[in-house]
């Protein structure tokens, strides 16, 4: 049995559904799990495994995640730990790996820290969720890379299969 927590950065909730996702799963199979946002994190010693999840907004990652990591870097040395990363881009299966996936990649340009276990996701579209900018600015990057432009589109790219198997490997940790 090991003790995780998943920190999660999520603006519209798909990453914080992949971590209840993950939470279940994992407390299925008999660990014990913490979620909390980046901003609310407990200290990290009474945990085994650290998970931090974060979406994509405007081709970045929130900067208040390479802040959290950058204070807690040497505790996060000291764990067993993952980072997995969600956005639209990842729906595309010539980006829907860590190493074919350029947030991802951006993500390890970005900081020296070296998670055990690193993964990719699609997230979810919803153009009624956004704001009247957000929404044309998105349509815009869809209609460029060929996906949906209805203004209605409410669809899920997340590969559940997908967060099954990554919740298999975080428990092999
Ligand atoms: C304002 C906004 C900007 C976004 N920018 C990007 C982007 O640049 N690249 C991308 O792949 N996905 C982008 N997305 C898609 C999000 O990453 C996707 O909707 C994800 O599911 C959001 O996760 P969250 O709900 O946990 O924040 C954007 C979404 C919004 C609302």
């Amino acid at each position: 049995m090991s003790k995780f927590i998943i920190i999660y950065s999520s603006v519209h909730g798909q990453t914080l559904k992949v971590t209840n996702y993950l939470a279940e799963k994992l407390i299925e199979q008999g660990h014990q799990v913490t979620t909390a946002t980046l901003e609310q994190a407990p200290a990290l010693d009474e945990f085994d495994k650290v998970v931090l999840g974060a979406s994509i907004r405007h081709g970045k990652h929130t900067p208040g995640l390479y802040d959290f990591i950058t204070e807690q870097q040497t505790v996060l040395e000291q764990k067993a730990t993952s980072f997995f990363s969600v956005s639209l881009v990842a729906r595309k299966p010539a980006k829907n790996t860590a190493e074919t996936n350029p947030y991802m990649q951006a993500f390890l340009a970005k900081t020296p820290w070296r998670p055990n276990l690193l993964e990719v996701f699609g997230g979810n579209l919803n153009y009624q969720g956004y704001n009247a900018m957000d929404r044309n600015i998105i349509r815009f990057i869809m209609w460029i890379t060929k996906g949906p432009i209805d203004a209605n589109t409410n669809v899920e790219y997340t590969d559940w299969q997908k967060v099954d198997r990554y919740a298999q490997q975080l428990m092999a940790l």
